[in-house]
């Protein structure tokens, strides 16, 4: 129980890291408030208890409905300790010269411009309760990129550069900020990094499993085993790290 009496809002709860956050979170003890775009497939999903476990449909990139969340979290269980991003999108291979404006538009305002509006509307709660710990799921892509994924890798690059930025920021507030940077992972987006034409699944094993050194593709619950260490006290001296947890892709 490493999160016992925490309350904690997990962005993305849908996702493939998400929803084994929320499942990790509440096993250690925690309340969540679980937000994403498609909460009704987390509805349809799991089997969260009601009193643990608050369910909200929201897009991360809307400053009301943000707003909306964090007001639903503090009217359900009475504070925020931890705000975990794990809303994103991915970016299909694709050459510069071919991509939009609204392409590269979406994809920043759902990796990093929603970390902004998600962490503006926590760090006040955060201050006044003298603590607090922010998680943002970035990507080994930003430090080891790969052909194609021009705007992805421009977002996790920015997610890192303001983990650290907040984490200096709001560091005499006692609010603990830091970064995961998942290597290849076994969940629903992988595939959606593949350039048109390629078979999703012979890329997985090939293209995406080969370039971990551990060979394996990293698993949702190595992610929120992470990210469980990063909110519990244990962790109480780490802020402005970046934690890269992807089987050594990146070394
Ligand atoms: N899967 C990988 O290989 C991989 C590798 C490195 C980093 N990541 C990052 O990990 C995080 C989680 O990814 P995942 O693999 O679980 O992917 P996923 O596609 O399974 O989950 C992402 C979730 O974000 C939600 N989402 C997207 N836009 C949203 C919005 N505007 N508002 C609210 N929710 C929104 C989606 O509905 C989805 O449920 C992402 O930030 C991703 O970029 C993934």
């Amino acid at each position: 129980m490493r999160l016992r009496n925490k309350v904690a809002i997990i962005s993305g709860a849908a996702g493939g890291m998400g929803a084994n956050m929320v499942k990790r979170f509440i096993e250690e003890g925690a309340k969540v408030a679980a937000a994403d775009l498609h909460a009704d497939t987390l509805k349809k999903d799991a089997s969260f208890d009601e009193e643990k476990c608050l369910i909200v449909q929201a897009d991360m990139t809307q400053e009301q409905q943000v707003e909306k969340l964090v007001q639903q979290a503090i009217n359900r269980f009475g504070k925020v300790d931890i705000l975990v991003n794990a809303a994103g999108i991915a970016q299909s291979a694709t050459p510069i010269e071919k991509v939009s404006n609204e392409a590269w538009d979406r994809i920043m305002d759902i990796n990093i411009k929603a970390h902004f509006l998600t962490s503006r509307e926590v760090v006040p709660i955060m201050k006044e309760q003298k603590a607090g710990v922010i998680i943002n799921v970035a990507s080994i892509s930003a430090v080891r990129p790969r052909p194609g994924l021009n705007a992805y890798v421009a977002s996790k690059g920015a997610v890192l550069a303001f983990t650290q930025a907040l984490a200096i920021e709001l560091a005499e507030n006692n609010i603990r900020v830091n970064a995961i940077n998942p290597g290849p992972a076994d969940t629903g987006m992988l595939g959606q990094f593949a350039a048109k034409g390629v078979d999703v699944e012979e890329a997985k094993e090939t293209t995406f499993k080969d370039s971990v050194p551990l060979g394996r593709l990293i698993q949702p619950e190595d992610i929120a085993n992470a990210a469980v260490y990063l909110s519990s006290d244990e962790a109480r001296m780490v802020t402005g790290a970046i934690f890269n947890i992807d089987g050594g892709r990146g070394i």
